[in-house]
């Protein structure tokens, strides 16, 4: 049996995190320079057959059997098994290696299962659909994040810009001017659970407010489809800062994602706000092209441990 590899892309929300959650829409668009890779191959001659984990980046080494059936990555191989109605699974290793920031808004939990699925199904000779493959990732990120949306591995997954509303079948969405989007890394590792976590229970709390701020975030996100479909994407940088604006509301800024914002204004963005589960990990900064390295330099001069310029477009091409 020939060793099988897949990759899975990272991925950034342009607009419409949290209120995701609580059925609002929101934009998400893949990020292909960063990646997650699983490499399956057969190991013949192990007895008894096990399934061997391998993800060196985090030092981690384990059979699947000896695994809780709730840690991610035996998840991710036992979701395959399952829907396959295999009982018995053929000796191999699984090795996960990703260039993708751990707890960073950039989907690395989401990219890691569905490389797992992909790669697993394939070398068990059943390649799965995207549409599998993505509701097997959203099932491993309810583990990683208790009540997530799907837009994570659904964007992931079928590796291409996503107007997502929970429960509704996936669309895409036309780009009439292709824009640019500097990211810039806090370093600071915040896992999403907390914030979905602490989000969830202010909104139990003062239900009203919260209502409103998702409402708003909602109409943002509808205003940027508009935008990013028919007009100019210089326009998109107003609807970033009231995002972001929204998402301090919600208390998912720090001020680090803050000083980041500030900088890549500063520095001649269109406007920037905090991407993903927020507290930590990235911002993005909508820019004019030839600005892109100005606004990479600022970022980084105010302290991100990392940047990567990504440009979005219409389906089929790399952003
Ligand atoms: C995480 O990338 C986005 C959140 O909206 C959580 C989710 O949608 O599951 C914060």
């Amino acid at each position: 049996m020939p060793a099988i590899s897949a990759t899975a892309p990272g991925k950034i929300i342009l607009f419409g995190e949290h209120a995701v959650v609580y059925g609002r829409p929101a934009i998400a668009v893949p990020v292909a320079q960063v990646r997650a890779r699983a490499i399956v191959s057969a190991q013949p001659s192990a007895f008894p057959p096990r399934v061997r984990i391998q993800a060196p980046n985090i030092g981690f080494e384990a059979h699947l059997d000896e695994l809780p059936e709730d840690h991610p990555l035996a998840a991710a191989i036992s979701g395959v098994a399952k829907t396959l109605n295999l009982r018995r699974l053929p000796a191999c290793t699984v090795r996960i290696t990703s260039t993708i920031p751990v707890a960073a808004g950039l989907g690395s939990g989401a990219a890691v299962s569905v490389a797992i699925i992909r790669a697993f199904s394939a070398f068990l000779g059943h390649p799965l659909s995207d549409e599998m493959i993505s509701g097997l990732a959203f099932e491993v990120e309810k583990i990683h994040h208790g009540t997530p949306s799907g837009i994570d591995n659904t964007v992931i997954t079928y590796a291409m810009p996503v107007y997502f509303v929970r429960d509704q079948p996936i669309k895409t969405f036309r780009v009439a001017k292709p824009f640019t989007i500097v990211i810039g890394d806090t370093g600071i590792s915040s896992p999403t659970a907390v914030t979905v976590g602490d989000v969830r229970h202010a909104w139990l709390v003062y239900p009203e407010p919260y209502e409103q701020i998702f409402d708003r975030i909602g109409s943002t996100v509808q205003s940027a489809r508009e935008i990013i479909e028919n007009g100019d994407p210089k326009d998109l940088g107003k609807l970033m800062i009231a995002n972001h604006q929204a998402l301090q509301e919600l208390e998912v800024s720090s001020p680090h994602l803050d000083r980041l914002v500030e900088a890549a204004c500063n520095a001649g963005a269109w406007g920037a706000k905090l991407s993903g589960g927020g507290r930590g990990g990235n911002i993005i900064a909508l820019v004019e092209k030839d600005k892109d390295l100005i606004v990479a330099e600022a970022l980084t001069a105010s302290g991100a441990t990392r940047v990567i310029i990504t440009e979005v477009r219409s389906i089929g091409k790399p952003t």
